[in-house]
């Protein structure tokens, strides 16, 4: 009996430990059950005399035991092995690509403002910057746009209020509709001759599209000197043209109004292919405008521009929708 106990439980043993993981769960039934040959050897004891049945029933007892405990072993066995199956399956590889071989680089607008500024240096202007948040004196009053005027209603103004119940621009302080302000503030920081650019973020009020942008970047230029007259700015937009794009393009002016340039253009690039493209507004510094940047109107005289710098790379680059630009994906950058 106790020879037929050791060989059934080295057979169950067995049976467990070349168990194919998914079907565990039938070994308790199939090794220890009613019908197992364990559990028939059990009915068996009953035959037998007492000191037998002592011996064998603690032998059998053992035997069910170490066949229980090795089922539990395989089925922990089958659990971790189905957790790794799953981990696998759902493991999600976030490495965009591979580390090697990728730089990054300057952003498409970076790229712009920094050619422009490096034309203009080399046309003879220095670089000039101002704050991107402005009172109302600098962006607007100073530029002959005291309150009340119209042209105050074009700019979709952010005011910056100093308390919750405060009415917009109550405060006087805004973010800055245009670079234009830089302006006044190259003038009063100065004495002339002055030819500075100042490139820089301005901000408008507007839903995005693909032209449009509520935060974008303009480029101004200032020049302020004796004896400046409009054949100087037209010459300087050509020779910018022509030191931007190329020898084959060419600039032309064509009349404008701008509250703080008199008179006031606008300035058209004309590509190769014999299409213009409207660049940026343009003028003699209006004589109000010199009267707040401190200067003598009847001594001094200037001309100022201004333009947008994403259109710039937009255009220069072929990019058909401006929003494009600051979605920061990785496959339109990287073209670049
Ligand atoms: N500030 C003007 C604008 O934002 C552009 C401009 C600058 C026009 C300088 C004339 C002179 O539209």
């Amino acid at each position: 009996m106790i020879d037929d106990i050791r060989s059934a439980c080295d057979e169950a043993l067995a049976a467990v430990a070349s168990a194919h993981l998914d079907v565990v769960d039938q070994l308790h039934a199939e090794l220890l059950g009613k019908r197992s040959h364990l559990s028939g050897m059990k009915a068996k004891l009953g035959s037998l005399d007492a000191e037998e049945r002592r011996v064998a029933g603690s032998a059998l007892n053992q035997a069910m035991a170490s066949v229980s405990a090795a089922i539990d072993e395989r089925r922990a066995q089958a659990q971790r092995a189905a957790l790794e199956a799953r981990i696998d399956a759902e493991r999600l590889d976030l490495t965009e690509a591979p580390p090697v071989g990728r730089r990054g680089h300057l952003h498409l607008v970076t790229q712009a403002w920094e050619q422009l500024e490096d034309v203009f240096v080399g046309l003879g202007f220095t670089v000039a910057e101002g704050p991107e948040v402005e009172t109302d004196w600098y962006n607007f009053e100073a530029l002959n746009m005291g309150e009340g005027h119209p042209a105050r209603g074009e700019f979709d103004t952010l005011f910056v209020g100093r308390s919750d119940n405060e009415l917009p621009g109550e405060s006087g302080i805004l973010l800055r509709t245009h670079t234009s302000p830089v302006q006044i503030r190259a003038m009063l920081a100065q004495e002339p001759p002055i030819h500075i650019v100042a490139p820089g973020r301005v901000f408008r009020r507007d839903t995005p599209d693909a032209t449009h942008m509520p935060v974008f970047h303009q480029i101004e230029g200032l020049v302020v000197d004796r004896d400046i007259t409009m054949a100087d700015l037209a010459g300087t937009i050509e020779a910018f043209t022509r030191a931007f794009f190329g020898e084959e393009f060419t600039s032309r002016l064509r009349p404008s109004y701008f509250p703080f340039t008199e008179p006031s253009a606008e300035f058209d690039v004309r590509r190769p292919d014999g299409s213009w493209l409207e660049l940026g507004g343009c003028g003699m510094v209006h004589p109000e405008v010199l009267r707040a940047g401190g200067l003598d109107p009847e001594q001094w005289s200037g001309f100022a521009f201004g333009f947008g710098i994403d259109r710039m790379a937009v255009m220069r680059h072929g990019v058909s929708d401006i929003r494009d630009m600051y979605v920061n994906d990785i496959r339109f950058i990287e073209q670049f």
